[in-house]
């Protein structure tokens, strides 16, 4: 389990030049946390501070060549990337990324010493359906990386983001988010049962902001939170990261 909790700010497409200031001030806020922001690509090399790590929202799966508009492994790693989404539900619903594409791009990260940030979760209708926890376990079971023959891999990242809470305002209860992550914890541990080391780490996204924060970071299974909407606001980006 990792000692300080990790957030992450995922701007989507929103976002500018003031707002990467606004958060190069934020360094002044961080307690026991670990921020991660994560801009469009052009504004990733707007942060130059060490307290701030920087995450890009998404990866080419091509390394190079003619594929207008992808963005490369190795080009995040030049801009010093610590961390990528993959897998989020808007770009499997846009760019059809499935669980091997998700697998293979966590492979590609790796590779760079870049933690993926892989995220699962269902939607409305498999919820209601109570079909939740075997869908995101197949979405693990088919996304999550292998790793090479004695390689040592510290952390990886899973993000469980219902897809009926994003953005609509609708937070998953604590009850819900600690059941999933619970479950989450266990299946990563299981799949990577041979390698000791590894920590895993389950963010929750869907609707987080300053007045549920505190309650989600304090269930025993979260260890951090995945923002979107009110990560474009740096005073709610203080106050969640007091609750650290
Ligand atoms: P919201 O926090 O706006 O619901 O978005 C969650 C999300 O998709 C973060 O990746």
């Amino acid at each position: 389990m990792r000692k300080n909790k990790l957030i992450v700010a995922n701007w989507k497409v929103n976002g500018s030049k003031t707002l990467c200031e606004e958060y190069r001030n934020l360094s002044d806020f961080q307690t026991r946390s670990d921020l991660v922001v994560c801009p469009p690509y052009p504004y990733l090399g707007q942060f130059n501070t060490h307290s701030i790590s920087l995450g890009s929202q998404n990866v080419s799966i091509y390394q190079s060549g003619s594929h207008t508009s992808h963005v490369s492994v190795t080009m995040l790693k030049e801009f010093g990337c610590e961390y990528c989404v993959i897998g989020h539900s808007e770009v499997r619903d846009t760019f059809g990324d499935s669980d091997s594409i998700v697998r293979a791009k966590a492979r590609l990260l790796l590779n760079e010493k870049i933690t993926p940030i892989i995220c699962v979760g269902e939607d409305e209708s498999i919820r209601n359906s109570g079909q939740h926890l075997d869908f995101v376990n197949n979405q693990l079971k088919q996304g999550l990386p292998y790793f090479e023959f004695g390689e040592s891999v510290k952390e990886i990242v899973i993000a469980y983001e219902p897809i009926w809470a994003i953005g609509t305002g609708n937070t998953a209860s604590l009850t819900q988010i600690e059941d999933m992550a619970r479950e989450i914890q266990s299946m990563v541990a299981y799949f990577y049962q041979h390698f000791s080391h590894l920590s895993v780490t389950v963010l929750y996204g869907g609707s987080v902001n300053p007045n549920n924060a505190k309650e989600i970071l304090s269930q025993p299974s979260v260890d951090g939170l995945l923002i979107g909407g009110a990560s474009l606001v740096p005073r709610n980006m203080e106050q969640i990261l007091s609750f650290c």
